[in-house]
């Protein structure tokens, strides 16, 4: 077995991310490419504006947020940025930030970054006690919670749940992981957690690092671990796919060669289309190795994009025809992802907790 396909989730030691050198490739405008910025970020307002509807505060009170993994703070930009349609999910004079992270130059370059007097950055693991106050939002995005084991999360689901319960206030959690059945690492769906390569280099030297993979039921029975160790009940819960066939590792081919460059061609099709072929884009779904329900839904998927590639097939592509079929195909990403499987790259709980 090599050192990649290690199932590595009975490793007893507690794992920390290693994120050294990675800070300025969160910042660099190269990674905001059109996918990211049509179809993920998108999906990720769509997750947090749902969530803060669910707490019906007061439409002109303080909103307080602890994003956890913060990284170089995405998290605030996605709530208080405008998104491509010019929304804001929630604007920065009622945004109250704390970001939380693990990694010391996460932190250094998010405080440096970050300029508004609405954002604090914290160093801390989520494991650990959590900054003080009581929070409305724990917000995660950027898969944070893969990097811990399943035992491991229900430790630092149970220290979010145990700080809700402990100051008796409600609050929604948004619990972002890797999503075990993309496309992506088609390869690997029989594991649960293995050694991942991240989309960025430090000093030259390609990182890999063991992260955990759910779908909703591993997910569901996490969050249910958790709120039995600390009394939290959830009220309502919803699960979110983001980029099923458009994920980052879809352009790289790394745990999956044979995959089409879904990323790259979407991309592609956007910035310089000169070459590009509707029939490259063609989804050919799994017909095993994934639950049935998995199977089912990637095939009905398949069905509706291929059914969106066809008007353009069999012909070159003018840039105005690139640019529909882009917009096709990112509509079908936006649309699926409510299903909520564990299907894209990664895949979110919102959980309304009630002390
Ligand atoms: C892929 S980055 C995502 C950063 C950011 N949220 C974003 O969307 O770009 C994951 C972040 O989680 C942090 N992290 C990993 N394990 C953590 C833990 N146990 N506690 C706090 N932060 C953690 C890492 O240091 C890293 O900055």
């Amino acid at each position: 077995m090599s050192p990649s396909e290690r199932d590595l989730d009975e490793s007893p030691s507690r794992t920390t991310a290693s994120y050294e050198g990675a800070a300025q490739h969160y910042l660099s405008p190269q990674r905001r490419d059109p996918v990211k910025v049509s179809s993920e970020e998108p999906i990720s307002r769509r997750i947090i504006a749902r969530a803060l509807s669910w707490l019906d505060l007061p439409d002109d009170g303080p909103v307080r947020v602890l994003d956890v993994g913060s990284g170089t703070a995405d998290g605030f930009a996605l709530l208080t940025a405008p998104g491509a349609d010019g929304v804001v999910v929630l604007p920065e004079s009622r945004c109250r930030y704390v970001g939380l992270d693990v990694d010391p130059e996460m932190v250094a370059t998010a405080a440096a970054h970050t300029t508004s007097p609405r954002a604090e950055f914290v160093l801390g693991d989520v494991r650990d006690e959590l900054p003080g106050g009581a929070f409305d939002l724990y917000l995660s995005c950027g898969v944070p919670y893969s990097h811990l084991t399943a035992d491991e999360l229900a430790d630092a689901l149970a220290s979010v749940l145990g700080s809700i319960t402990a100051r008796r206030r409600r609050a929604v959690v948004v619990v972002d992981v890797l999503g075990r059945y993309s496309v992506e690492w088609q390869p690997r769906w029989h594991l649960e957690r293995w050694d991942y390569a991240m989309s960025f280099f430090a000093g030259g030297e390609h990182i890999e690092e063991p992260m955990t993979f759910h779908d909703r039921p591993s997910l569901d029975r996490v969050v249910d671990r958790a709120a039995a160790a600390t009394g939290a009940r959830i009220t309502r819960r919803a699960h979110t796919d983001r980029s099923v066939l458009v994920g980052r590792h879809t352009a790289t081919g790394t745990f999956h060669p044979e995959v089409p460059r879904f990323r790259s061609l979407v991309n592609a099709l956007v910035r310089d289309p000169d070459g590009v072929r509707a029939e490259q884009l063609r989804f050919t779904p799994a017909l095993e190795g994934a639950p049935a329900e998995v199977l089912a839904h990637l095939a009905g998927f398949a069905e509706r994009w291929n059914a969106t590639l066809k008007p353009f097939t069999g012909r070159a592509l003018s840039e105005r025809d690139a640019g529909r079929l882009a917009d096709g195909l990112l509509a079908r990403e936006r649309a699926a992802a409510d299903a909520g499987l564990g299907v894209g790259h990664s895949f979110t709980a919102t959980l309304l907790v009630e002390p």
